[in-house]
């Protein structure tokens, strides 16, 4: 590690230690790097508005983090062993490139604010993309819903078959779901949507920084006003962007766990296109649902940080070493649950219903509470109709059960599913969905 920035005179870190401290640091910074070099730049323009800066240096500066950001994109900048981490990488290329202007750009910054601006871009983006998963997936659902409106199924409590059911109630279950995933994804979003840079090492800095100037330029609705909080928030503001996937990825953790279930032979109402199943190694007869399995479980690297994240921050104010262990497992769950979240509209779409086999898995017992139902229209108690009916179940017929959902019309039943209530939210969800800058990708 040959560019440690703080680096002085008979202070030199044991090299074993120092490879420690800095963990997969610089791995897991690329995922940061291209919000470190946007919010460099903005740090730059900021420090020049106040004249700590003169123009031309300002000028040097930017057209280096420029530079740099494009081999960046380009992949000819690679970040590795060499430097500590993202933050030193960018302060060690610029006094490389520029010496004495190089040096200036951590006038009135620290790199507890600097990796904190990194991480709040980070999350803002990543929340940006799950809200877009979440209505993308919100509308393969409702496709299928709208396909499946009058397709009788099975309708179950504790696993045992109930009521008649139908495709487009399971389906449209789900479009809801999705709708409200994306909502809290964009609520969490505006929570988090606060800017750290100007904090310093958390105790504010002894110049006129233009906080609210640089808050602006790069996106933030707000300016988090107090230095202290604002390290204090590590983690807390992570913690609840990944609340905000886990919940998304629950519904998906539901709806694989039906689509396991109705894709076993002894169901057989589901079945998954060969590219999205498995052979088995040594039963040539199976084909295996390993991608509906690994999207259930896909929740559990997210809680998993989050458990890991809650454990990290037990700890007082300021700006503590320890928070960089926040960083992998925020990364990790974040990189790998939006993952996750991008094939449910490729398996939403590409899975097939097995109508017939649904239709008669619809038996008679299930029209019970139905002809409980009609007897009231004649005047019969419930308490009695429900009484009359469970003495004689066996007298119920096989009724078609595209009758039975015909009739249940108030919002939601199946014959009143409210789509186009849910097509008007999706229309107005997708109407707001800022275009977040385009994502950073790893070179
Ligand atoms: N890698 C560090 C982190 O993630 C950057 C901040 C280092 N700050 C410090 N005071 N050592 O927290």
């Amino acid at each position: 590690m040959a560019n440690v920035i703080w680096d002085k005179k008979g202070t030199a870190v044991d090299g074993r230690i120092q490879r420690f401290l800095a963990g997969d640091d610089v791995v897991l910074d690329r995922a940061l790097f291209a919000f470190d070099l946007r919010a460099s730049m903005a740090h730059v323009r900021g420090l020049a508005r106040i004249d700590v800066l003169a123009a031309g240096e300002a000028e040097l500066l930017l057209e280096e983090l420029e530079g740099l950001s494009r081999a960046w994109d380009e992949g000819r900048f690679v970040l590795d062993e060499r430097y500590e981490d993202g933050h030193s990488a960018i302060e060690a290329h610029l006094i490389e490139r520029l010496g004495d202007a190089g040096r200036k750009v951590h006038t009135g910054r620290s790199r507890n604010d600097q990796v904190l601006v990194a991480l709040r871009l980070f999350l803002k983006d990543a929340l940006g993309s799950l809200e877009a998963l979440c209505l993308d997936a919100a509308e393969g659902f409702l496709a299928r819903a709208a396909e499946g409106e009058a397709t009788p199924m099975p309708g179950y409590t504790h696993l045992q078959r109930a009521m008649p059911s139908s495709v487009g109630l399971w389906m449209a279950a789900f479009a809801e779901a999705m709708l409200d995933d994306a909502a809290l994804a964009r609520s969490t979003r505006d929570w988090l949507d606060t800017s750290p840079l100007g904090t310093a090492a958390g105790y504010g800095i002894n110049l006129p920084l233009d906080r609210e100037g640089v808050a602006k330029e790069l996106g933030f609705a707000r300016v988090q006003i107090s230095p202290m909080y604002a390290q204090n928030s590590r983690g807390k503001m992570e913690i609840q962007a990944l609340v905000a996937l886990s919940q998304a990825l629950f519904d998906v953790r539901r709806f694989a766990w039906d689509l396991s279930l109705f894709t076993t032979a002894e169901f057989g109402f589901v079945v998954l296109p060969p590219e999205h199943t498995t052979g088995s190694s040594i039963m040539p007869n199976k084909r295996n649902p390993d991608l509906v399995e690994l999207l259930r479980a896909s929740p559990a690297v997210v809680w998993g940080a989050i458990a890991e994240i809650q454990t990290v921050l037990s700890l007082p104010s300021g700006y503590q070493r320890d928070l960089q262990a926040t960083k992998g497992p925020l990364l990790r769950a974040m990189a790998s649950g939006l993952e996750a979240l991008g094939l449910v509209p490729d398996v939403v779409a590409k899975m097939r219903f097995d109508t017939d086999r649904m239709r008669v898995a619809v038996s008679p017992d299930m029209f019970a509470t139905d002809r409980a139902v009609e007897l009231t229209a004649h005047g019969v108690p419930f308490r009695t109709a429900y009484r009359m009916v469970a003495d004689d179940l066996a007298a119920l017929d096989a009724k078609h059960p595209e009758d039975s959902l015909r009739a249940r019309v108030s919002l939601g039943g199946t014959a009143a599913l409210g789509l186009e209530l849910l097509t008007e939210r999706l229309r107005s969800q997708r109407a707001a969905l800022t275009v977040s800058a385009p994502s950073p990708t790893e070179p």
